[in-house]
C-alpha cells in the first residue's frame, strides 16, 4: 500500500496503516514508508546503481503481488512526491503487469478526481494492470484516526481489508 501523503496525521496514510494492522486473512500487507526519503527522480541516477531508497522501493514493488494507492489531490493532480515515486518505477518496469488499484478516502467521492485521473494515466503508461473493480471509496475522516495513526472504527477497518482483498481477488 502506498500513501501519496507525507503529512503527519494523514487520512491516506491512515488507510495504509490500517491495512497493515487489520489485513485480510492470509494477506501480508506492507505500507511503503519511504516517500519522504526518495530523492528527486534523475535520469542520470537511474541505472545499475540507484540511490538506496530507490532500490528499496523497487524491491518492495517487485515482491508485491498487488499495489493499492491511496492519495490526496494536490492542485488538481497527484502530489509531486507520489509522481516522483512513480517516475522511479518507469525504467525498472516494476509495475508492468502488476495488479493495482486506488482507494479514495475523501468524504466526498467526487473530490480528488484529478489525482486519480492522473494516477490512471501514469499507471497506464507503465502498463500496470488497473483493477477497476477494486478502486473503492472508503471515507476516512480525521476524527476516525487513533493515536497510532490507524483508524479506530471497526466498520472502516473491515472496509479497508475488503479494499485490499478486492485487488488481490
Ligand atoms: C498543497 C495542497 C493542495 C491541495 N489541492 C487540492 C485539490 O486540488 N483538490 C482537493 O480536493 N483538495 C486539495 N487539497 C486538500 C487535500 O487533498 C486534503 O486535505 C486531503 O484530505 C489531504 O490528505 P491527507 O489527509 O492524506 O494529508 C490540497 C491540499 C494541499 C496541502
Amino acid at each position: 500500500v502506498i500513501s501519496g501523503s507525507t503529512r503527519a496525521g494523514s487520512t491516506n496514510s491512515a488507510f495504509a496503516a490500517s491495512a497493515v494492522a487489520w489485513p485480510p486473512d492470509g494477506v501480508d500487507v506492507v505500507a511503503y514508508d519511504g516517500l519522504r526519503r526518495l530523492p528527486h527522480f534523475d535520469p542520470d541516477a537511474d541505472g545499475d546503481r540507484v540511490p538506496a531508497e530507490v532500490a528499496r522501493l523497487r524491491a518492495a514493488l517487485e515482491h508485491a503481488d498487488a499495489v493499492v494507492f491511496c492519495t490526496p489531490e494536490y492542485a488538481g493532480t497527484l502530489p509531486g512526491a507520489l509522481k516522483n515515486l512513480l517516475e522511479w518505477t518507469v525504467g525498472a518496469t516494476v509495475l508492468t503487469g502488476k495488479p493495482v488499484a486506488w482507494v479514495k478516502v475523501a468524504a466526498d467521492a467526487r473530490r480528488g478526481d484529478g489525482a486519480h485521473e492522473n494516477l490512471a494515466t501514469v499507471l497506464g503508461y507503465v502498463q500496470a494492470r488497473i483493477v477497476d473493480a477494486a478502486c473503492a471509496h472508503v471515507p476516512i475522516g480525521r476524527d476516525h484516526i487513533g493515536d497510532d495513526g490507524s483508524v479506530d472504527d471497526p466498520a472502516l477497518r473491515a472496509a479497508i481489508a475488503d479494499a485490499v482483498s478486492a485487488v488481490l481477488a
